[in-house]
């Protein structure tokens, strides 16, 4: 009952959303290959930066799934959750 006070605290602190500095967090495991804010920096790799959302979603699902092949982004697609991967697609949406 306590866990779900806080819990619920939480929301209401963030906007029922994802606290913009925790997905900066989570956009800066992707800095190491895709570039700061998603930037890329080489041309063997994508900019993620100004990717549309609907766009990455389906790339991020068919990396999980396997359809689209690529052993690297398999395991970090597979790792997210629906939540994550959507707020991950709109940060990146508007670097
Ligand atoms: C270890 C390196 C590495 C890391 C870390 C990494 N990626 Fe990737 N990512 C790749 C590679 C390589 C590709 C290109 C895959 C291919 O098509 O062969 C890619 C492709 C993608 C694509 C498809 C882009 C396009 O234009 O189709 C998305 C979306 C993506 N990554 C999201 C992420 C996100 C979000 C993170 C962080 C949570 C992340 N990646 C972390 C290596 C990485």
């Amino acid at each position: 009952m306590k866990k779900t006070l806080v819990f619920l605290g939480l929301l209401t602190l963030t906007g029922g959303g994802y606290a913009q500095s925790s997905i900066a967090l989570l956009a800066s495991t992707c800095a190491a290959c895709h570039g700061t804010n998603g930037h890329s920096v080489s041309s063997e790799m994508p900019s993620l930066a100004g990717l549309k959302p609907a766009y990455f979603i389906q790339q991020m699902h068919d990396f999980a799934s396997g359809q689209r092949e690529a052993s690297v982004m398999q395991h970090h697609a597979a790792a997210y959750s629906e939540d994550e991967i959507r707020a991950l697609a709109e940060y990146f949406s508007v670097q």
